[in-house]
């Protein structure tokens, strides 16, 4: 495949992106309206400007580029995330966001010198706030509010552990306004895979047809604070000791569906979290993914039952907080069936794929047809600094990525 002329500028914009809380280890740490993010957004938003795209931001910070060509016509919106989480890679979301900037720009090139038809529809480049969860939960928490699965109030109530609300994160750098964002017609994102099938199977492009389901819980372990030395142990209520143990169930529950369920706690808070001291109160974020929904149920009442017995066997109280859960949803198989094309016409090769993470794209799919693109990421690595894609398979995802908004734009999927 001929490298497009616009290949070195996109790579280029991604070093420079990349370098936006850059870690020590070639990673990022852009946790969503912190410094870091803010100033990539103020950065991207002067690269939207430089290309004429109108620049606006919702009610919930996320943060657009409007290329408007047929006036008051409905909007493709083609992006994905700048957020990170802590030490995380420099390719989750933001080579999706970028990607997306760069196939606007592309077709509005050739829209101009008329070496396109003129499309039906306009486009959007969207940056989604918070698709992370790591510093406010829920999780895209940006797309979640826009397609009315949230509301509007409940998502700008969240604090983060300091007590910051998305409030007032949002409007420390001016990321708000009243506007409930553009009217869309499709949607389309691209990402790294986060997974190894690609690269196992020398393919360049996942067409994604569906999603796992997920059930993320929020507990919170009640014990009574203690001496780590002379209270007796009959006595004691250790909170840790039954967080803990949600930890080790949750791992045998996966081992239980080898394959078919994935679980973690990827967050303890300890309290008081001091030596000589029995911690009081434990919060942790739990969940549970499949792409069988019979087994996540079976999974899900066997947590239950565990988290009964764990309540007696440590002398704790177990609270459910939060939940936060999506179903097994498929994308609109035309919407596959039309990116099938789009590759086998660049000559890229292809497969059909799951996405075992969640997307902003989940979260459209269930208001507009979305098409949702995977490029492959060595070794499946994730949510780690050294996550890793190659450049030519960025660029094959640009050029992809360009051809299915360039079709989408079109009205190939109208009527
Ligand atoms: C994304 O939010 C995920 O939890 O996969
Ligand atoms: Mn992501
Ligand atoms: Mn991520």
């Amino acid at each position: 495949m001929s490298i497009a002329p616009n290949a070195e500028e996109f790579l280029a914009d991604f070093q420079t992106m990349s370098q936006f809380g850059a870690t020590g280890n070639g990673g990022v740490d852009r946790q969503a309206a912190s410094p870091a993010d803010a100033e990539q957004r103020l950065w991207f938003r002067k690269l939207l400007e430089s290309r004429g795209l109108d620049v606006r931001y919702d009610q919930i910070g996320n943060e657009w580029g409007l290329l408007e060509v047929v006036p008051g016509a409905p909007y493709v919106v083609v992006g994905s995330h700048m957020d990170s989480q802590p030490t995380a890679g420099k390719y989750d979301g933001a080579f999706g966001v970028l990607a997306a900037a760069h196939a606007a720009f592309r077709l509005q090139a050739e829209w101009e010198a008329g070496t396109r038809p003129d499309p039906t529809y306009n486009l959007a480049v969207v940056n989604w706030f918070n698709e992370e969860g790591s510093r406010f939960k829920p999780s895209m928490m940006g797309s979640s509010v826009f397609t009315g699965k949230l509301s509007l109030d409940e998502a700008l109530k969240v604090s983060d552990v300091k007590g910051i609300s998305v409030r007032s994160a949002l409007d420390e750098h001016g990321f708000r306004s009243d506007w409930q964002g553009p009217k869309a017609a499709y949607c389309a994102e691209i990402h790294v895979e986060q997974g190894r099938s690609l690269e196992r199977d020398d393919v360049t492009i996942g067409l994604v047809h569906s999603n796992w389901a997920a059930n993320k819980y929020e507990f919170v372990v009640h014990g009574e604070q203690a001496h780590t030395g002379s209270a007796l142990i009959e006595d004691r209520r250790d909170a840790l000791l039954g967080a803990s143990m949600l930890v080790v169930v949750a791992r045998e529950i996966a081992n239980s569906f080898p394959g078919v369920v994935h679980t973690s706690v990827g967050q303890l808070d300890v309290y008081p979290n001091s030596p000589v001291v029995v911690p009081s109160r434990v919060s942790l974020l739990l969940d549970l993914r499949s792409a069988d929904e019979t087994a996540l149920a079976e999974a899900d009442a066997r947590l239950y039952r565990r988290v009964a017995e764990i309540e007696a066997e440590a002398n704790v109280t177990v609270e459910r907080k939060t939940a936060h859960t999506w179903p097994v949803m498929p994308y609109q198989p035309e919407g596959v069936q039309l990116s099938a094309k789009a590759a086998a016409g660049l000559g890229l090769s292809y497969k059909p794929v799951m996405t075992l993470a969640g997307h902003d794209s989940t979260n459209m799919k269930d208001l507009v047809k979305t098409v949702m693109l995977f490029v492959p990421s060595v070794e499946g690595l994730s949510h780690n600094e050294a996550e890793y894609t190659k450049d030519e398979d960025l660029i094959s995802g640009v050029e992809m990525l360009t051809e299915v908004v360039a079709r989408l734009s079109n009205g190939e999927l109208d009527g």
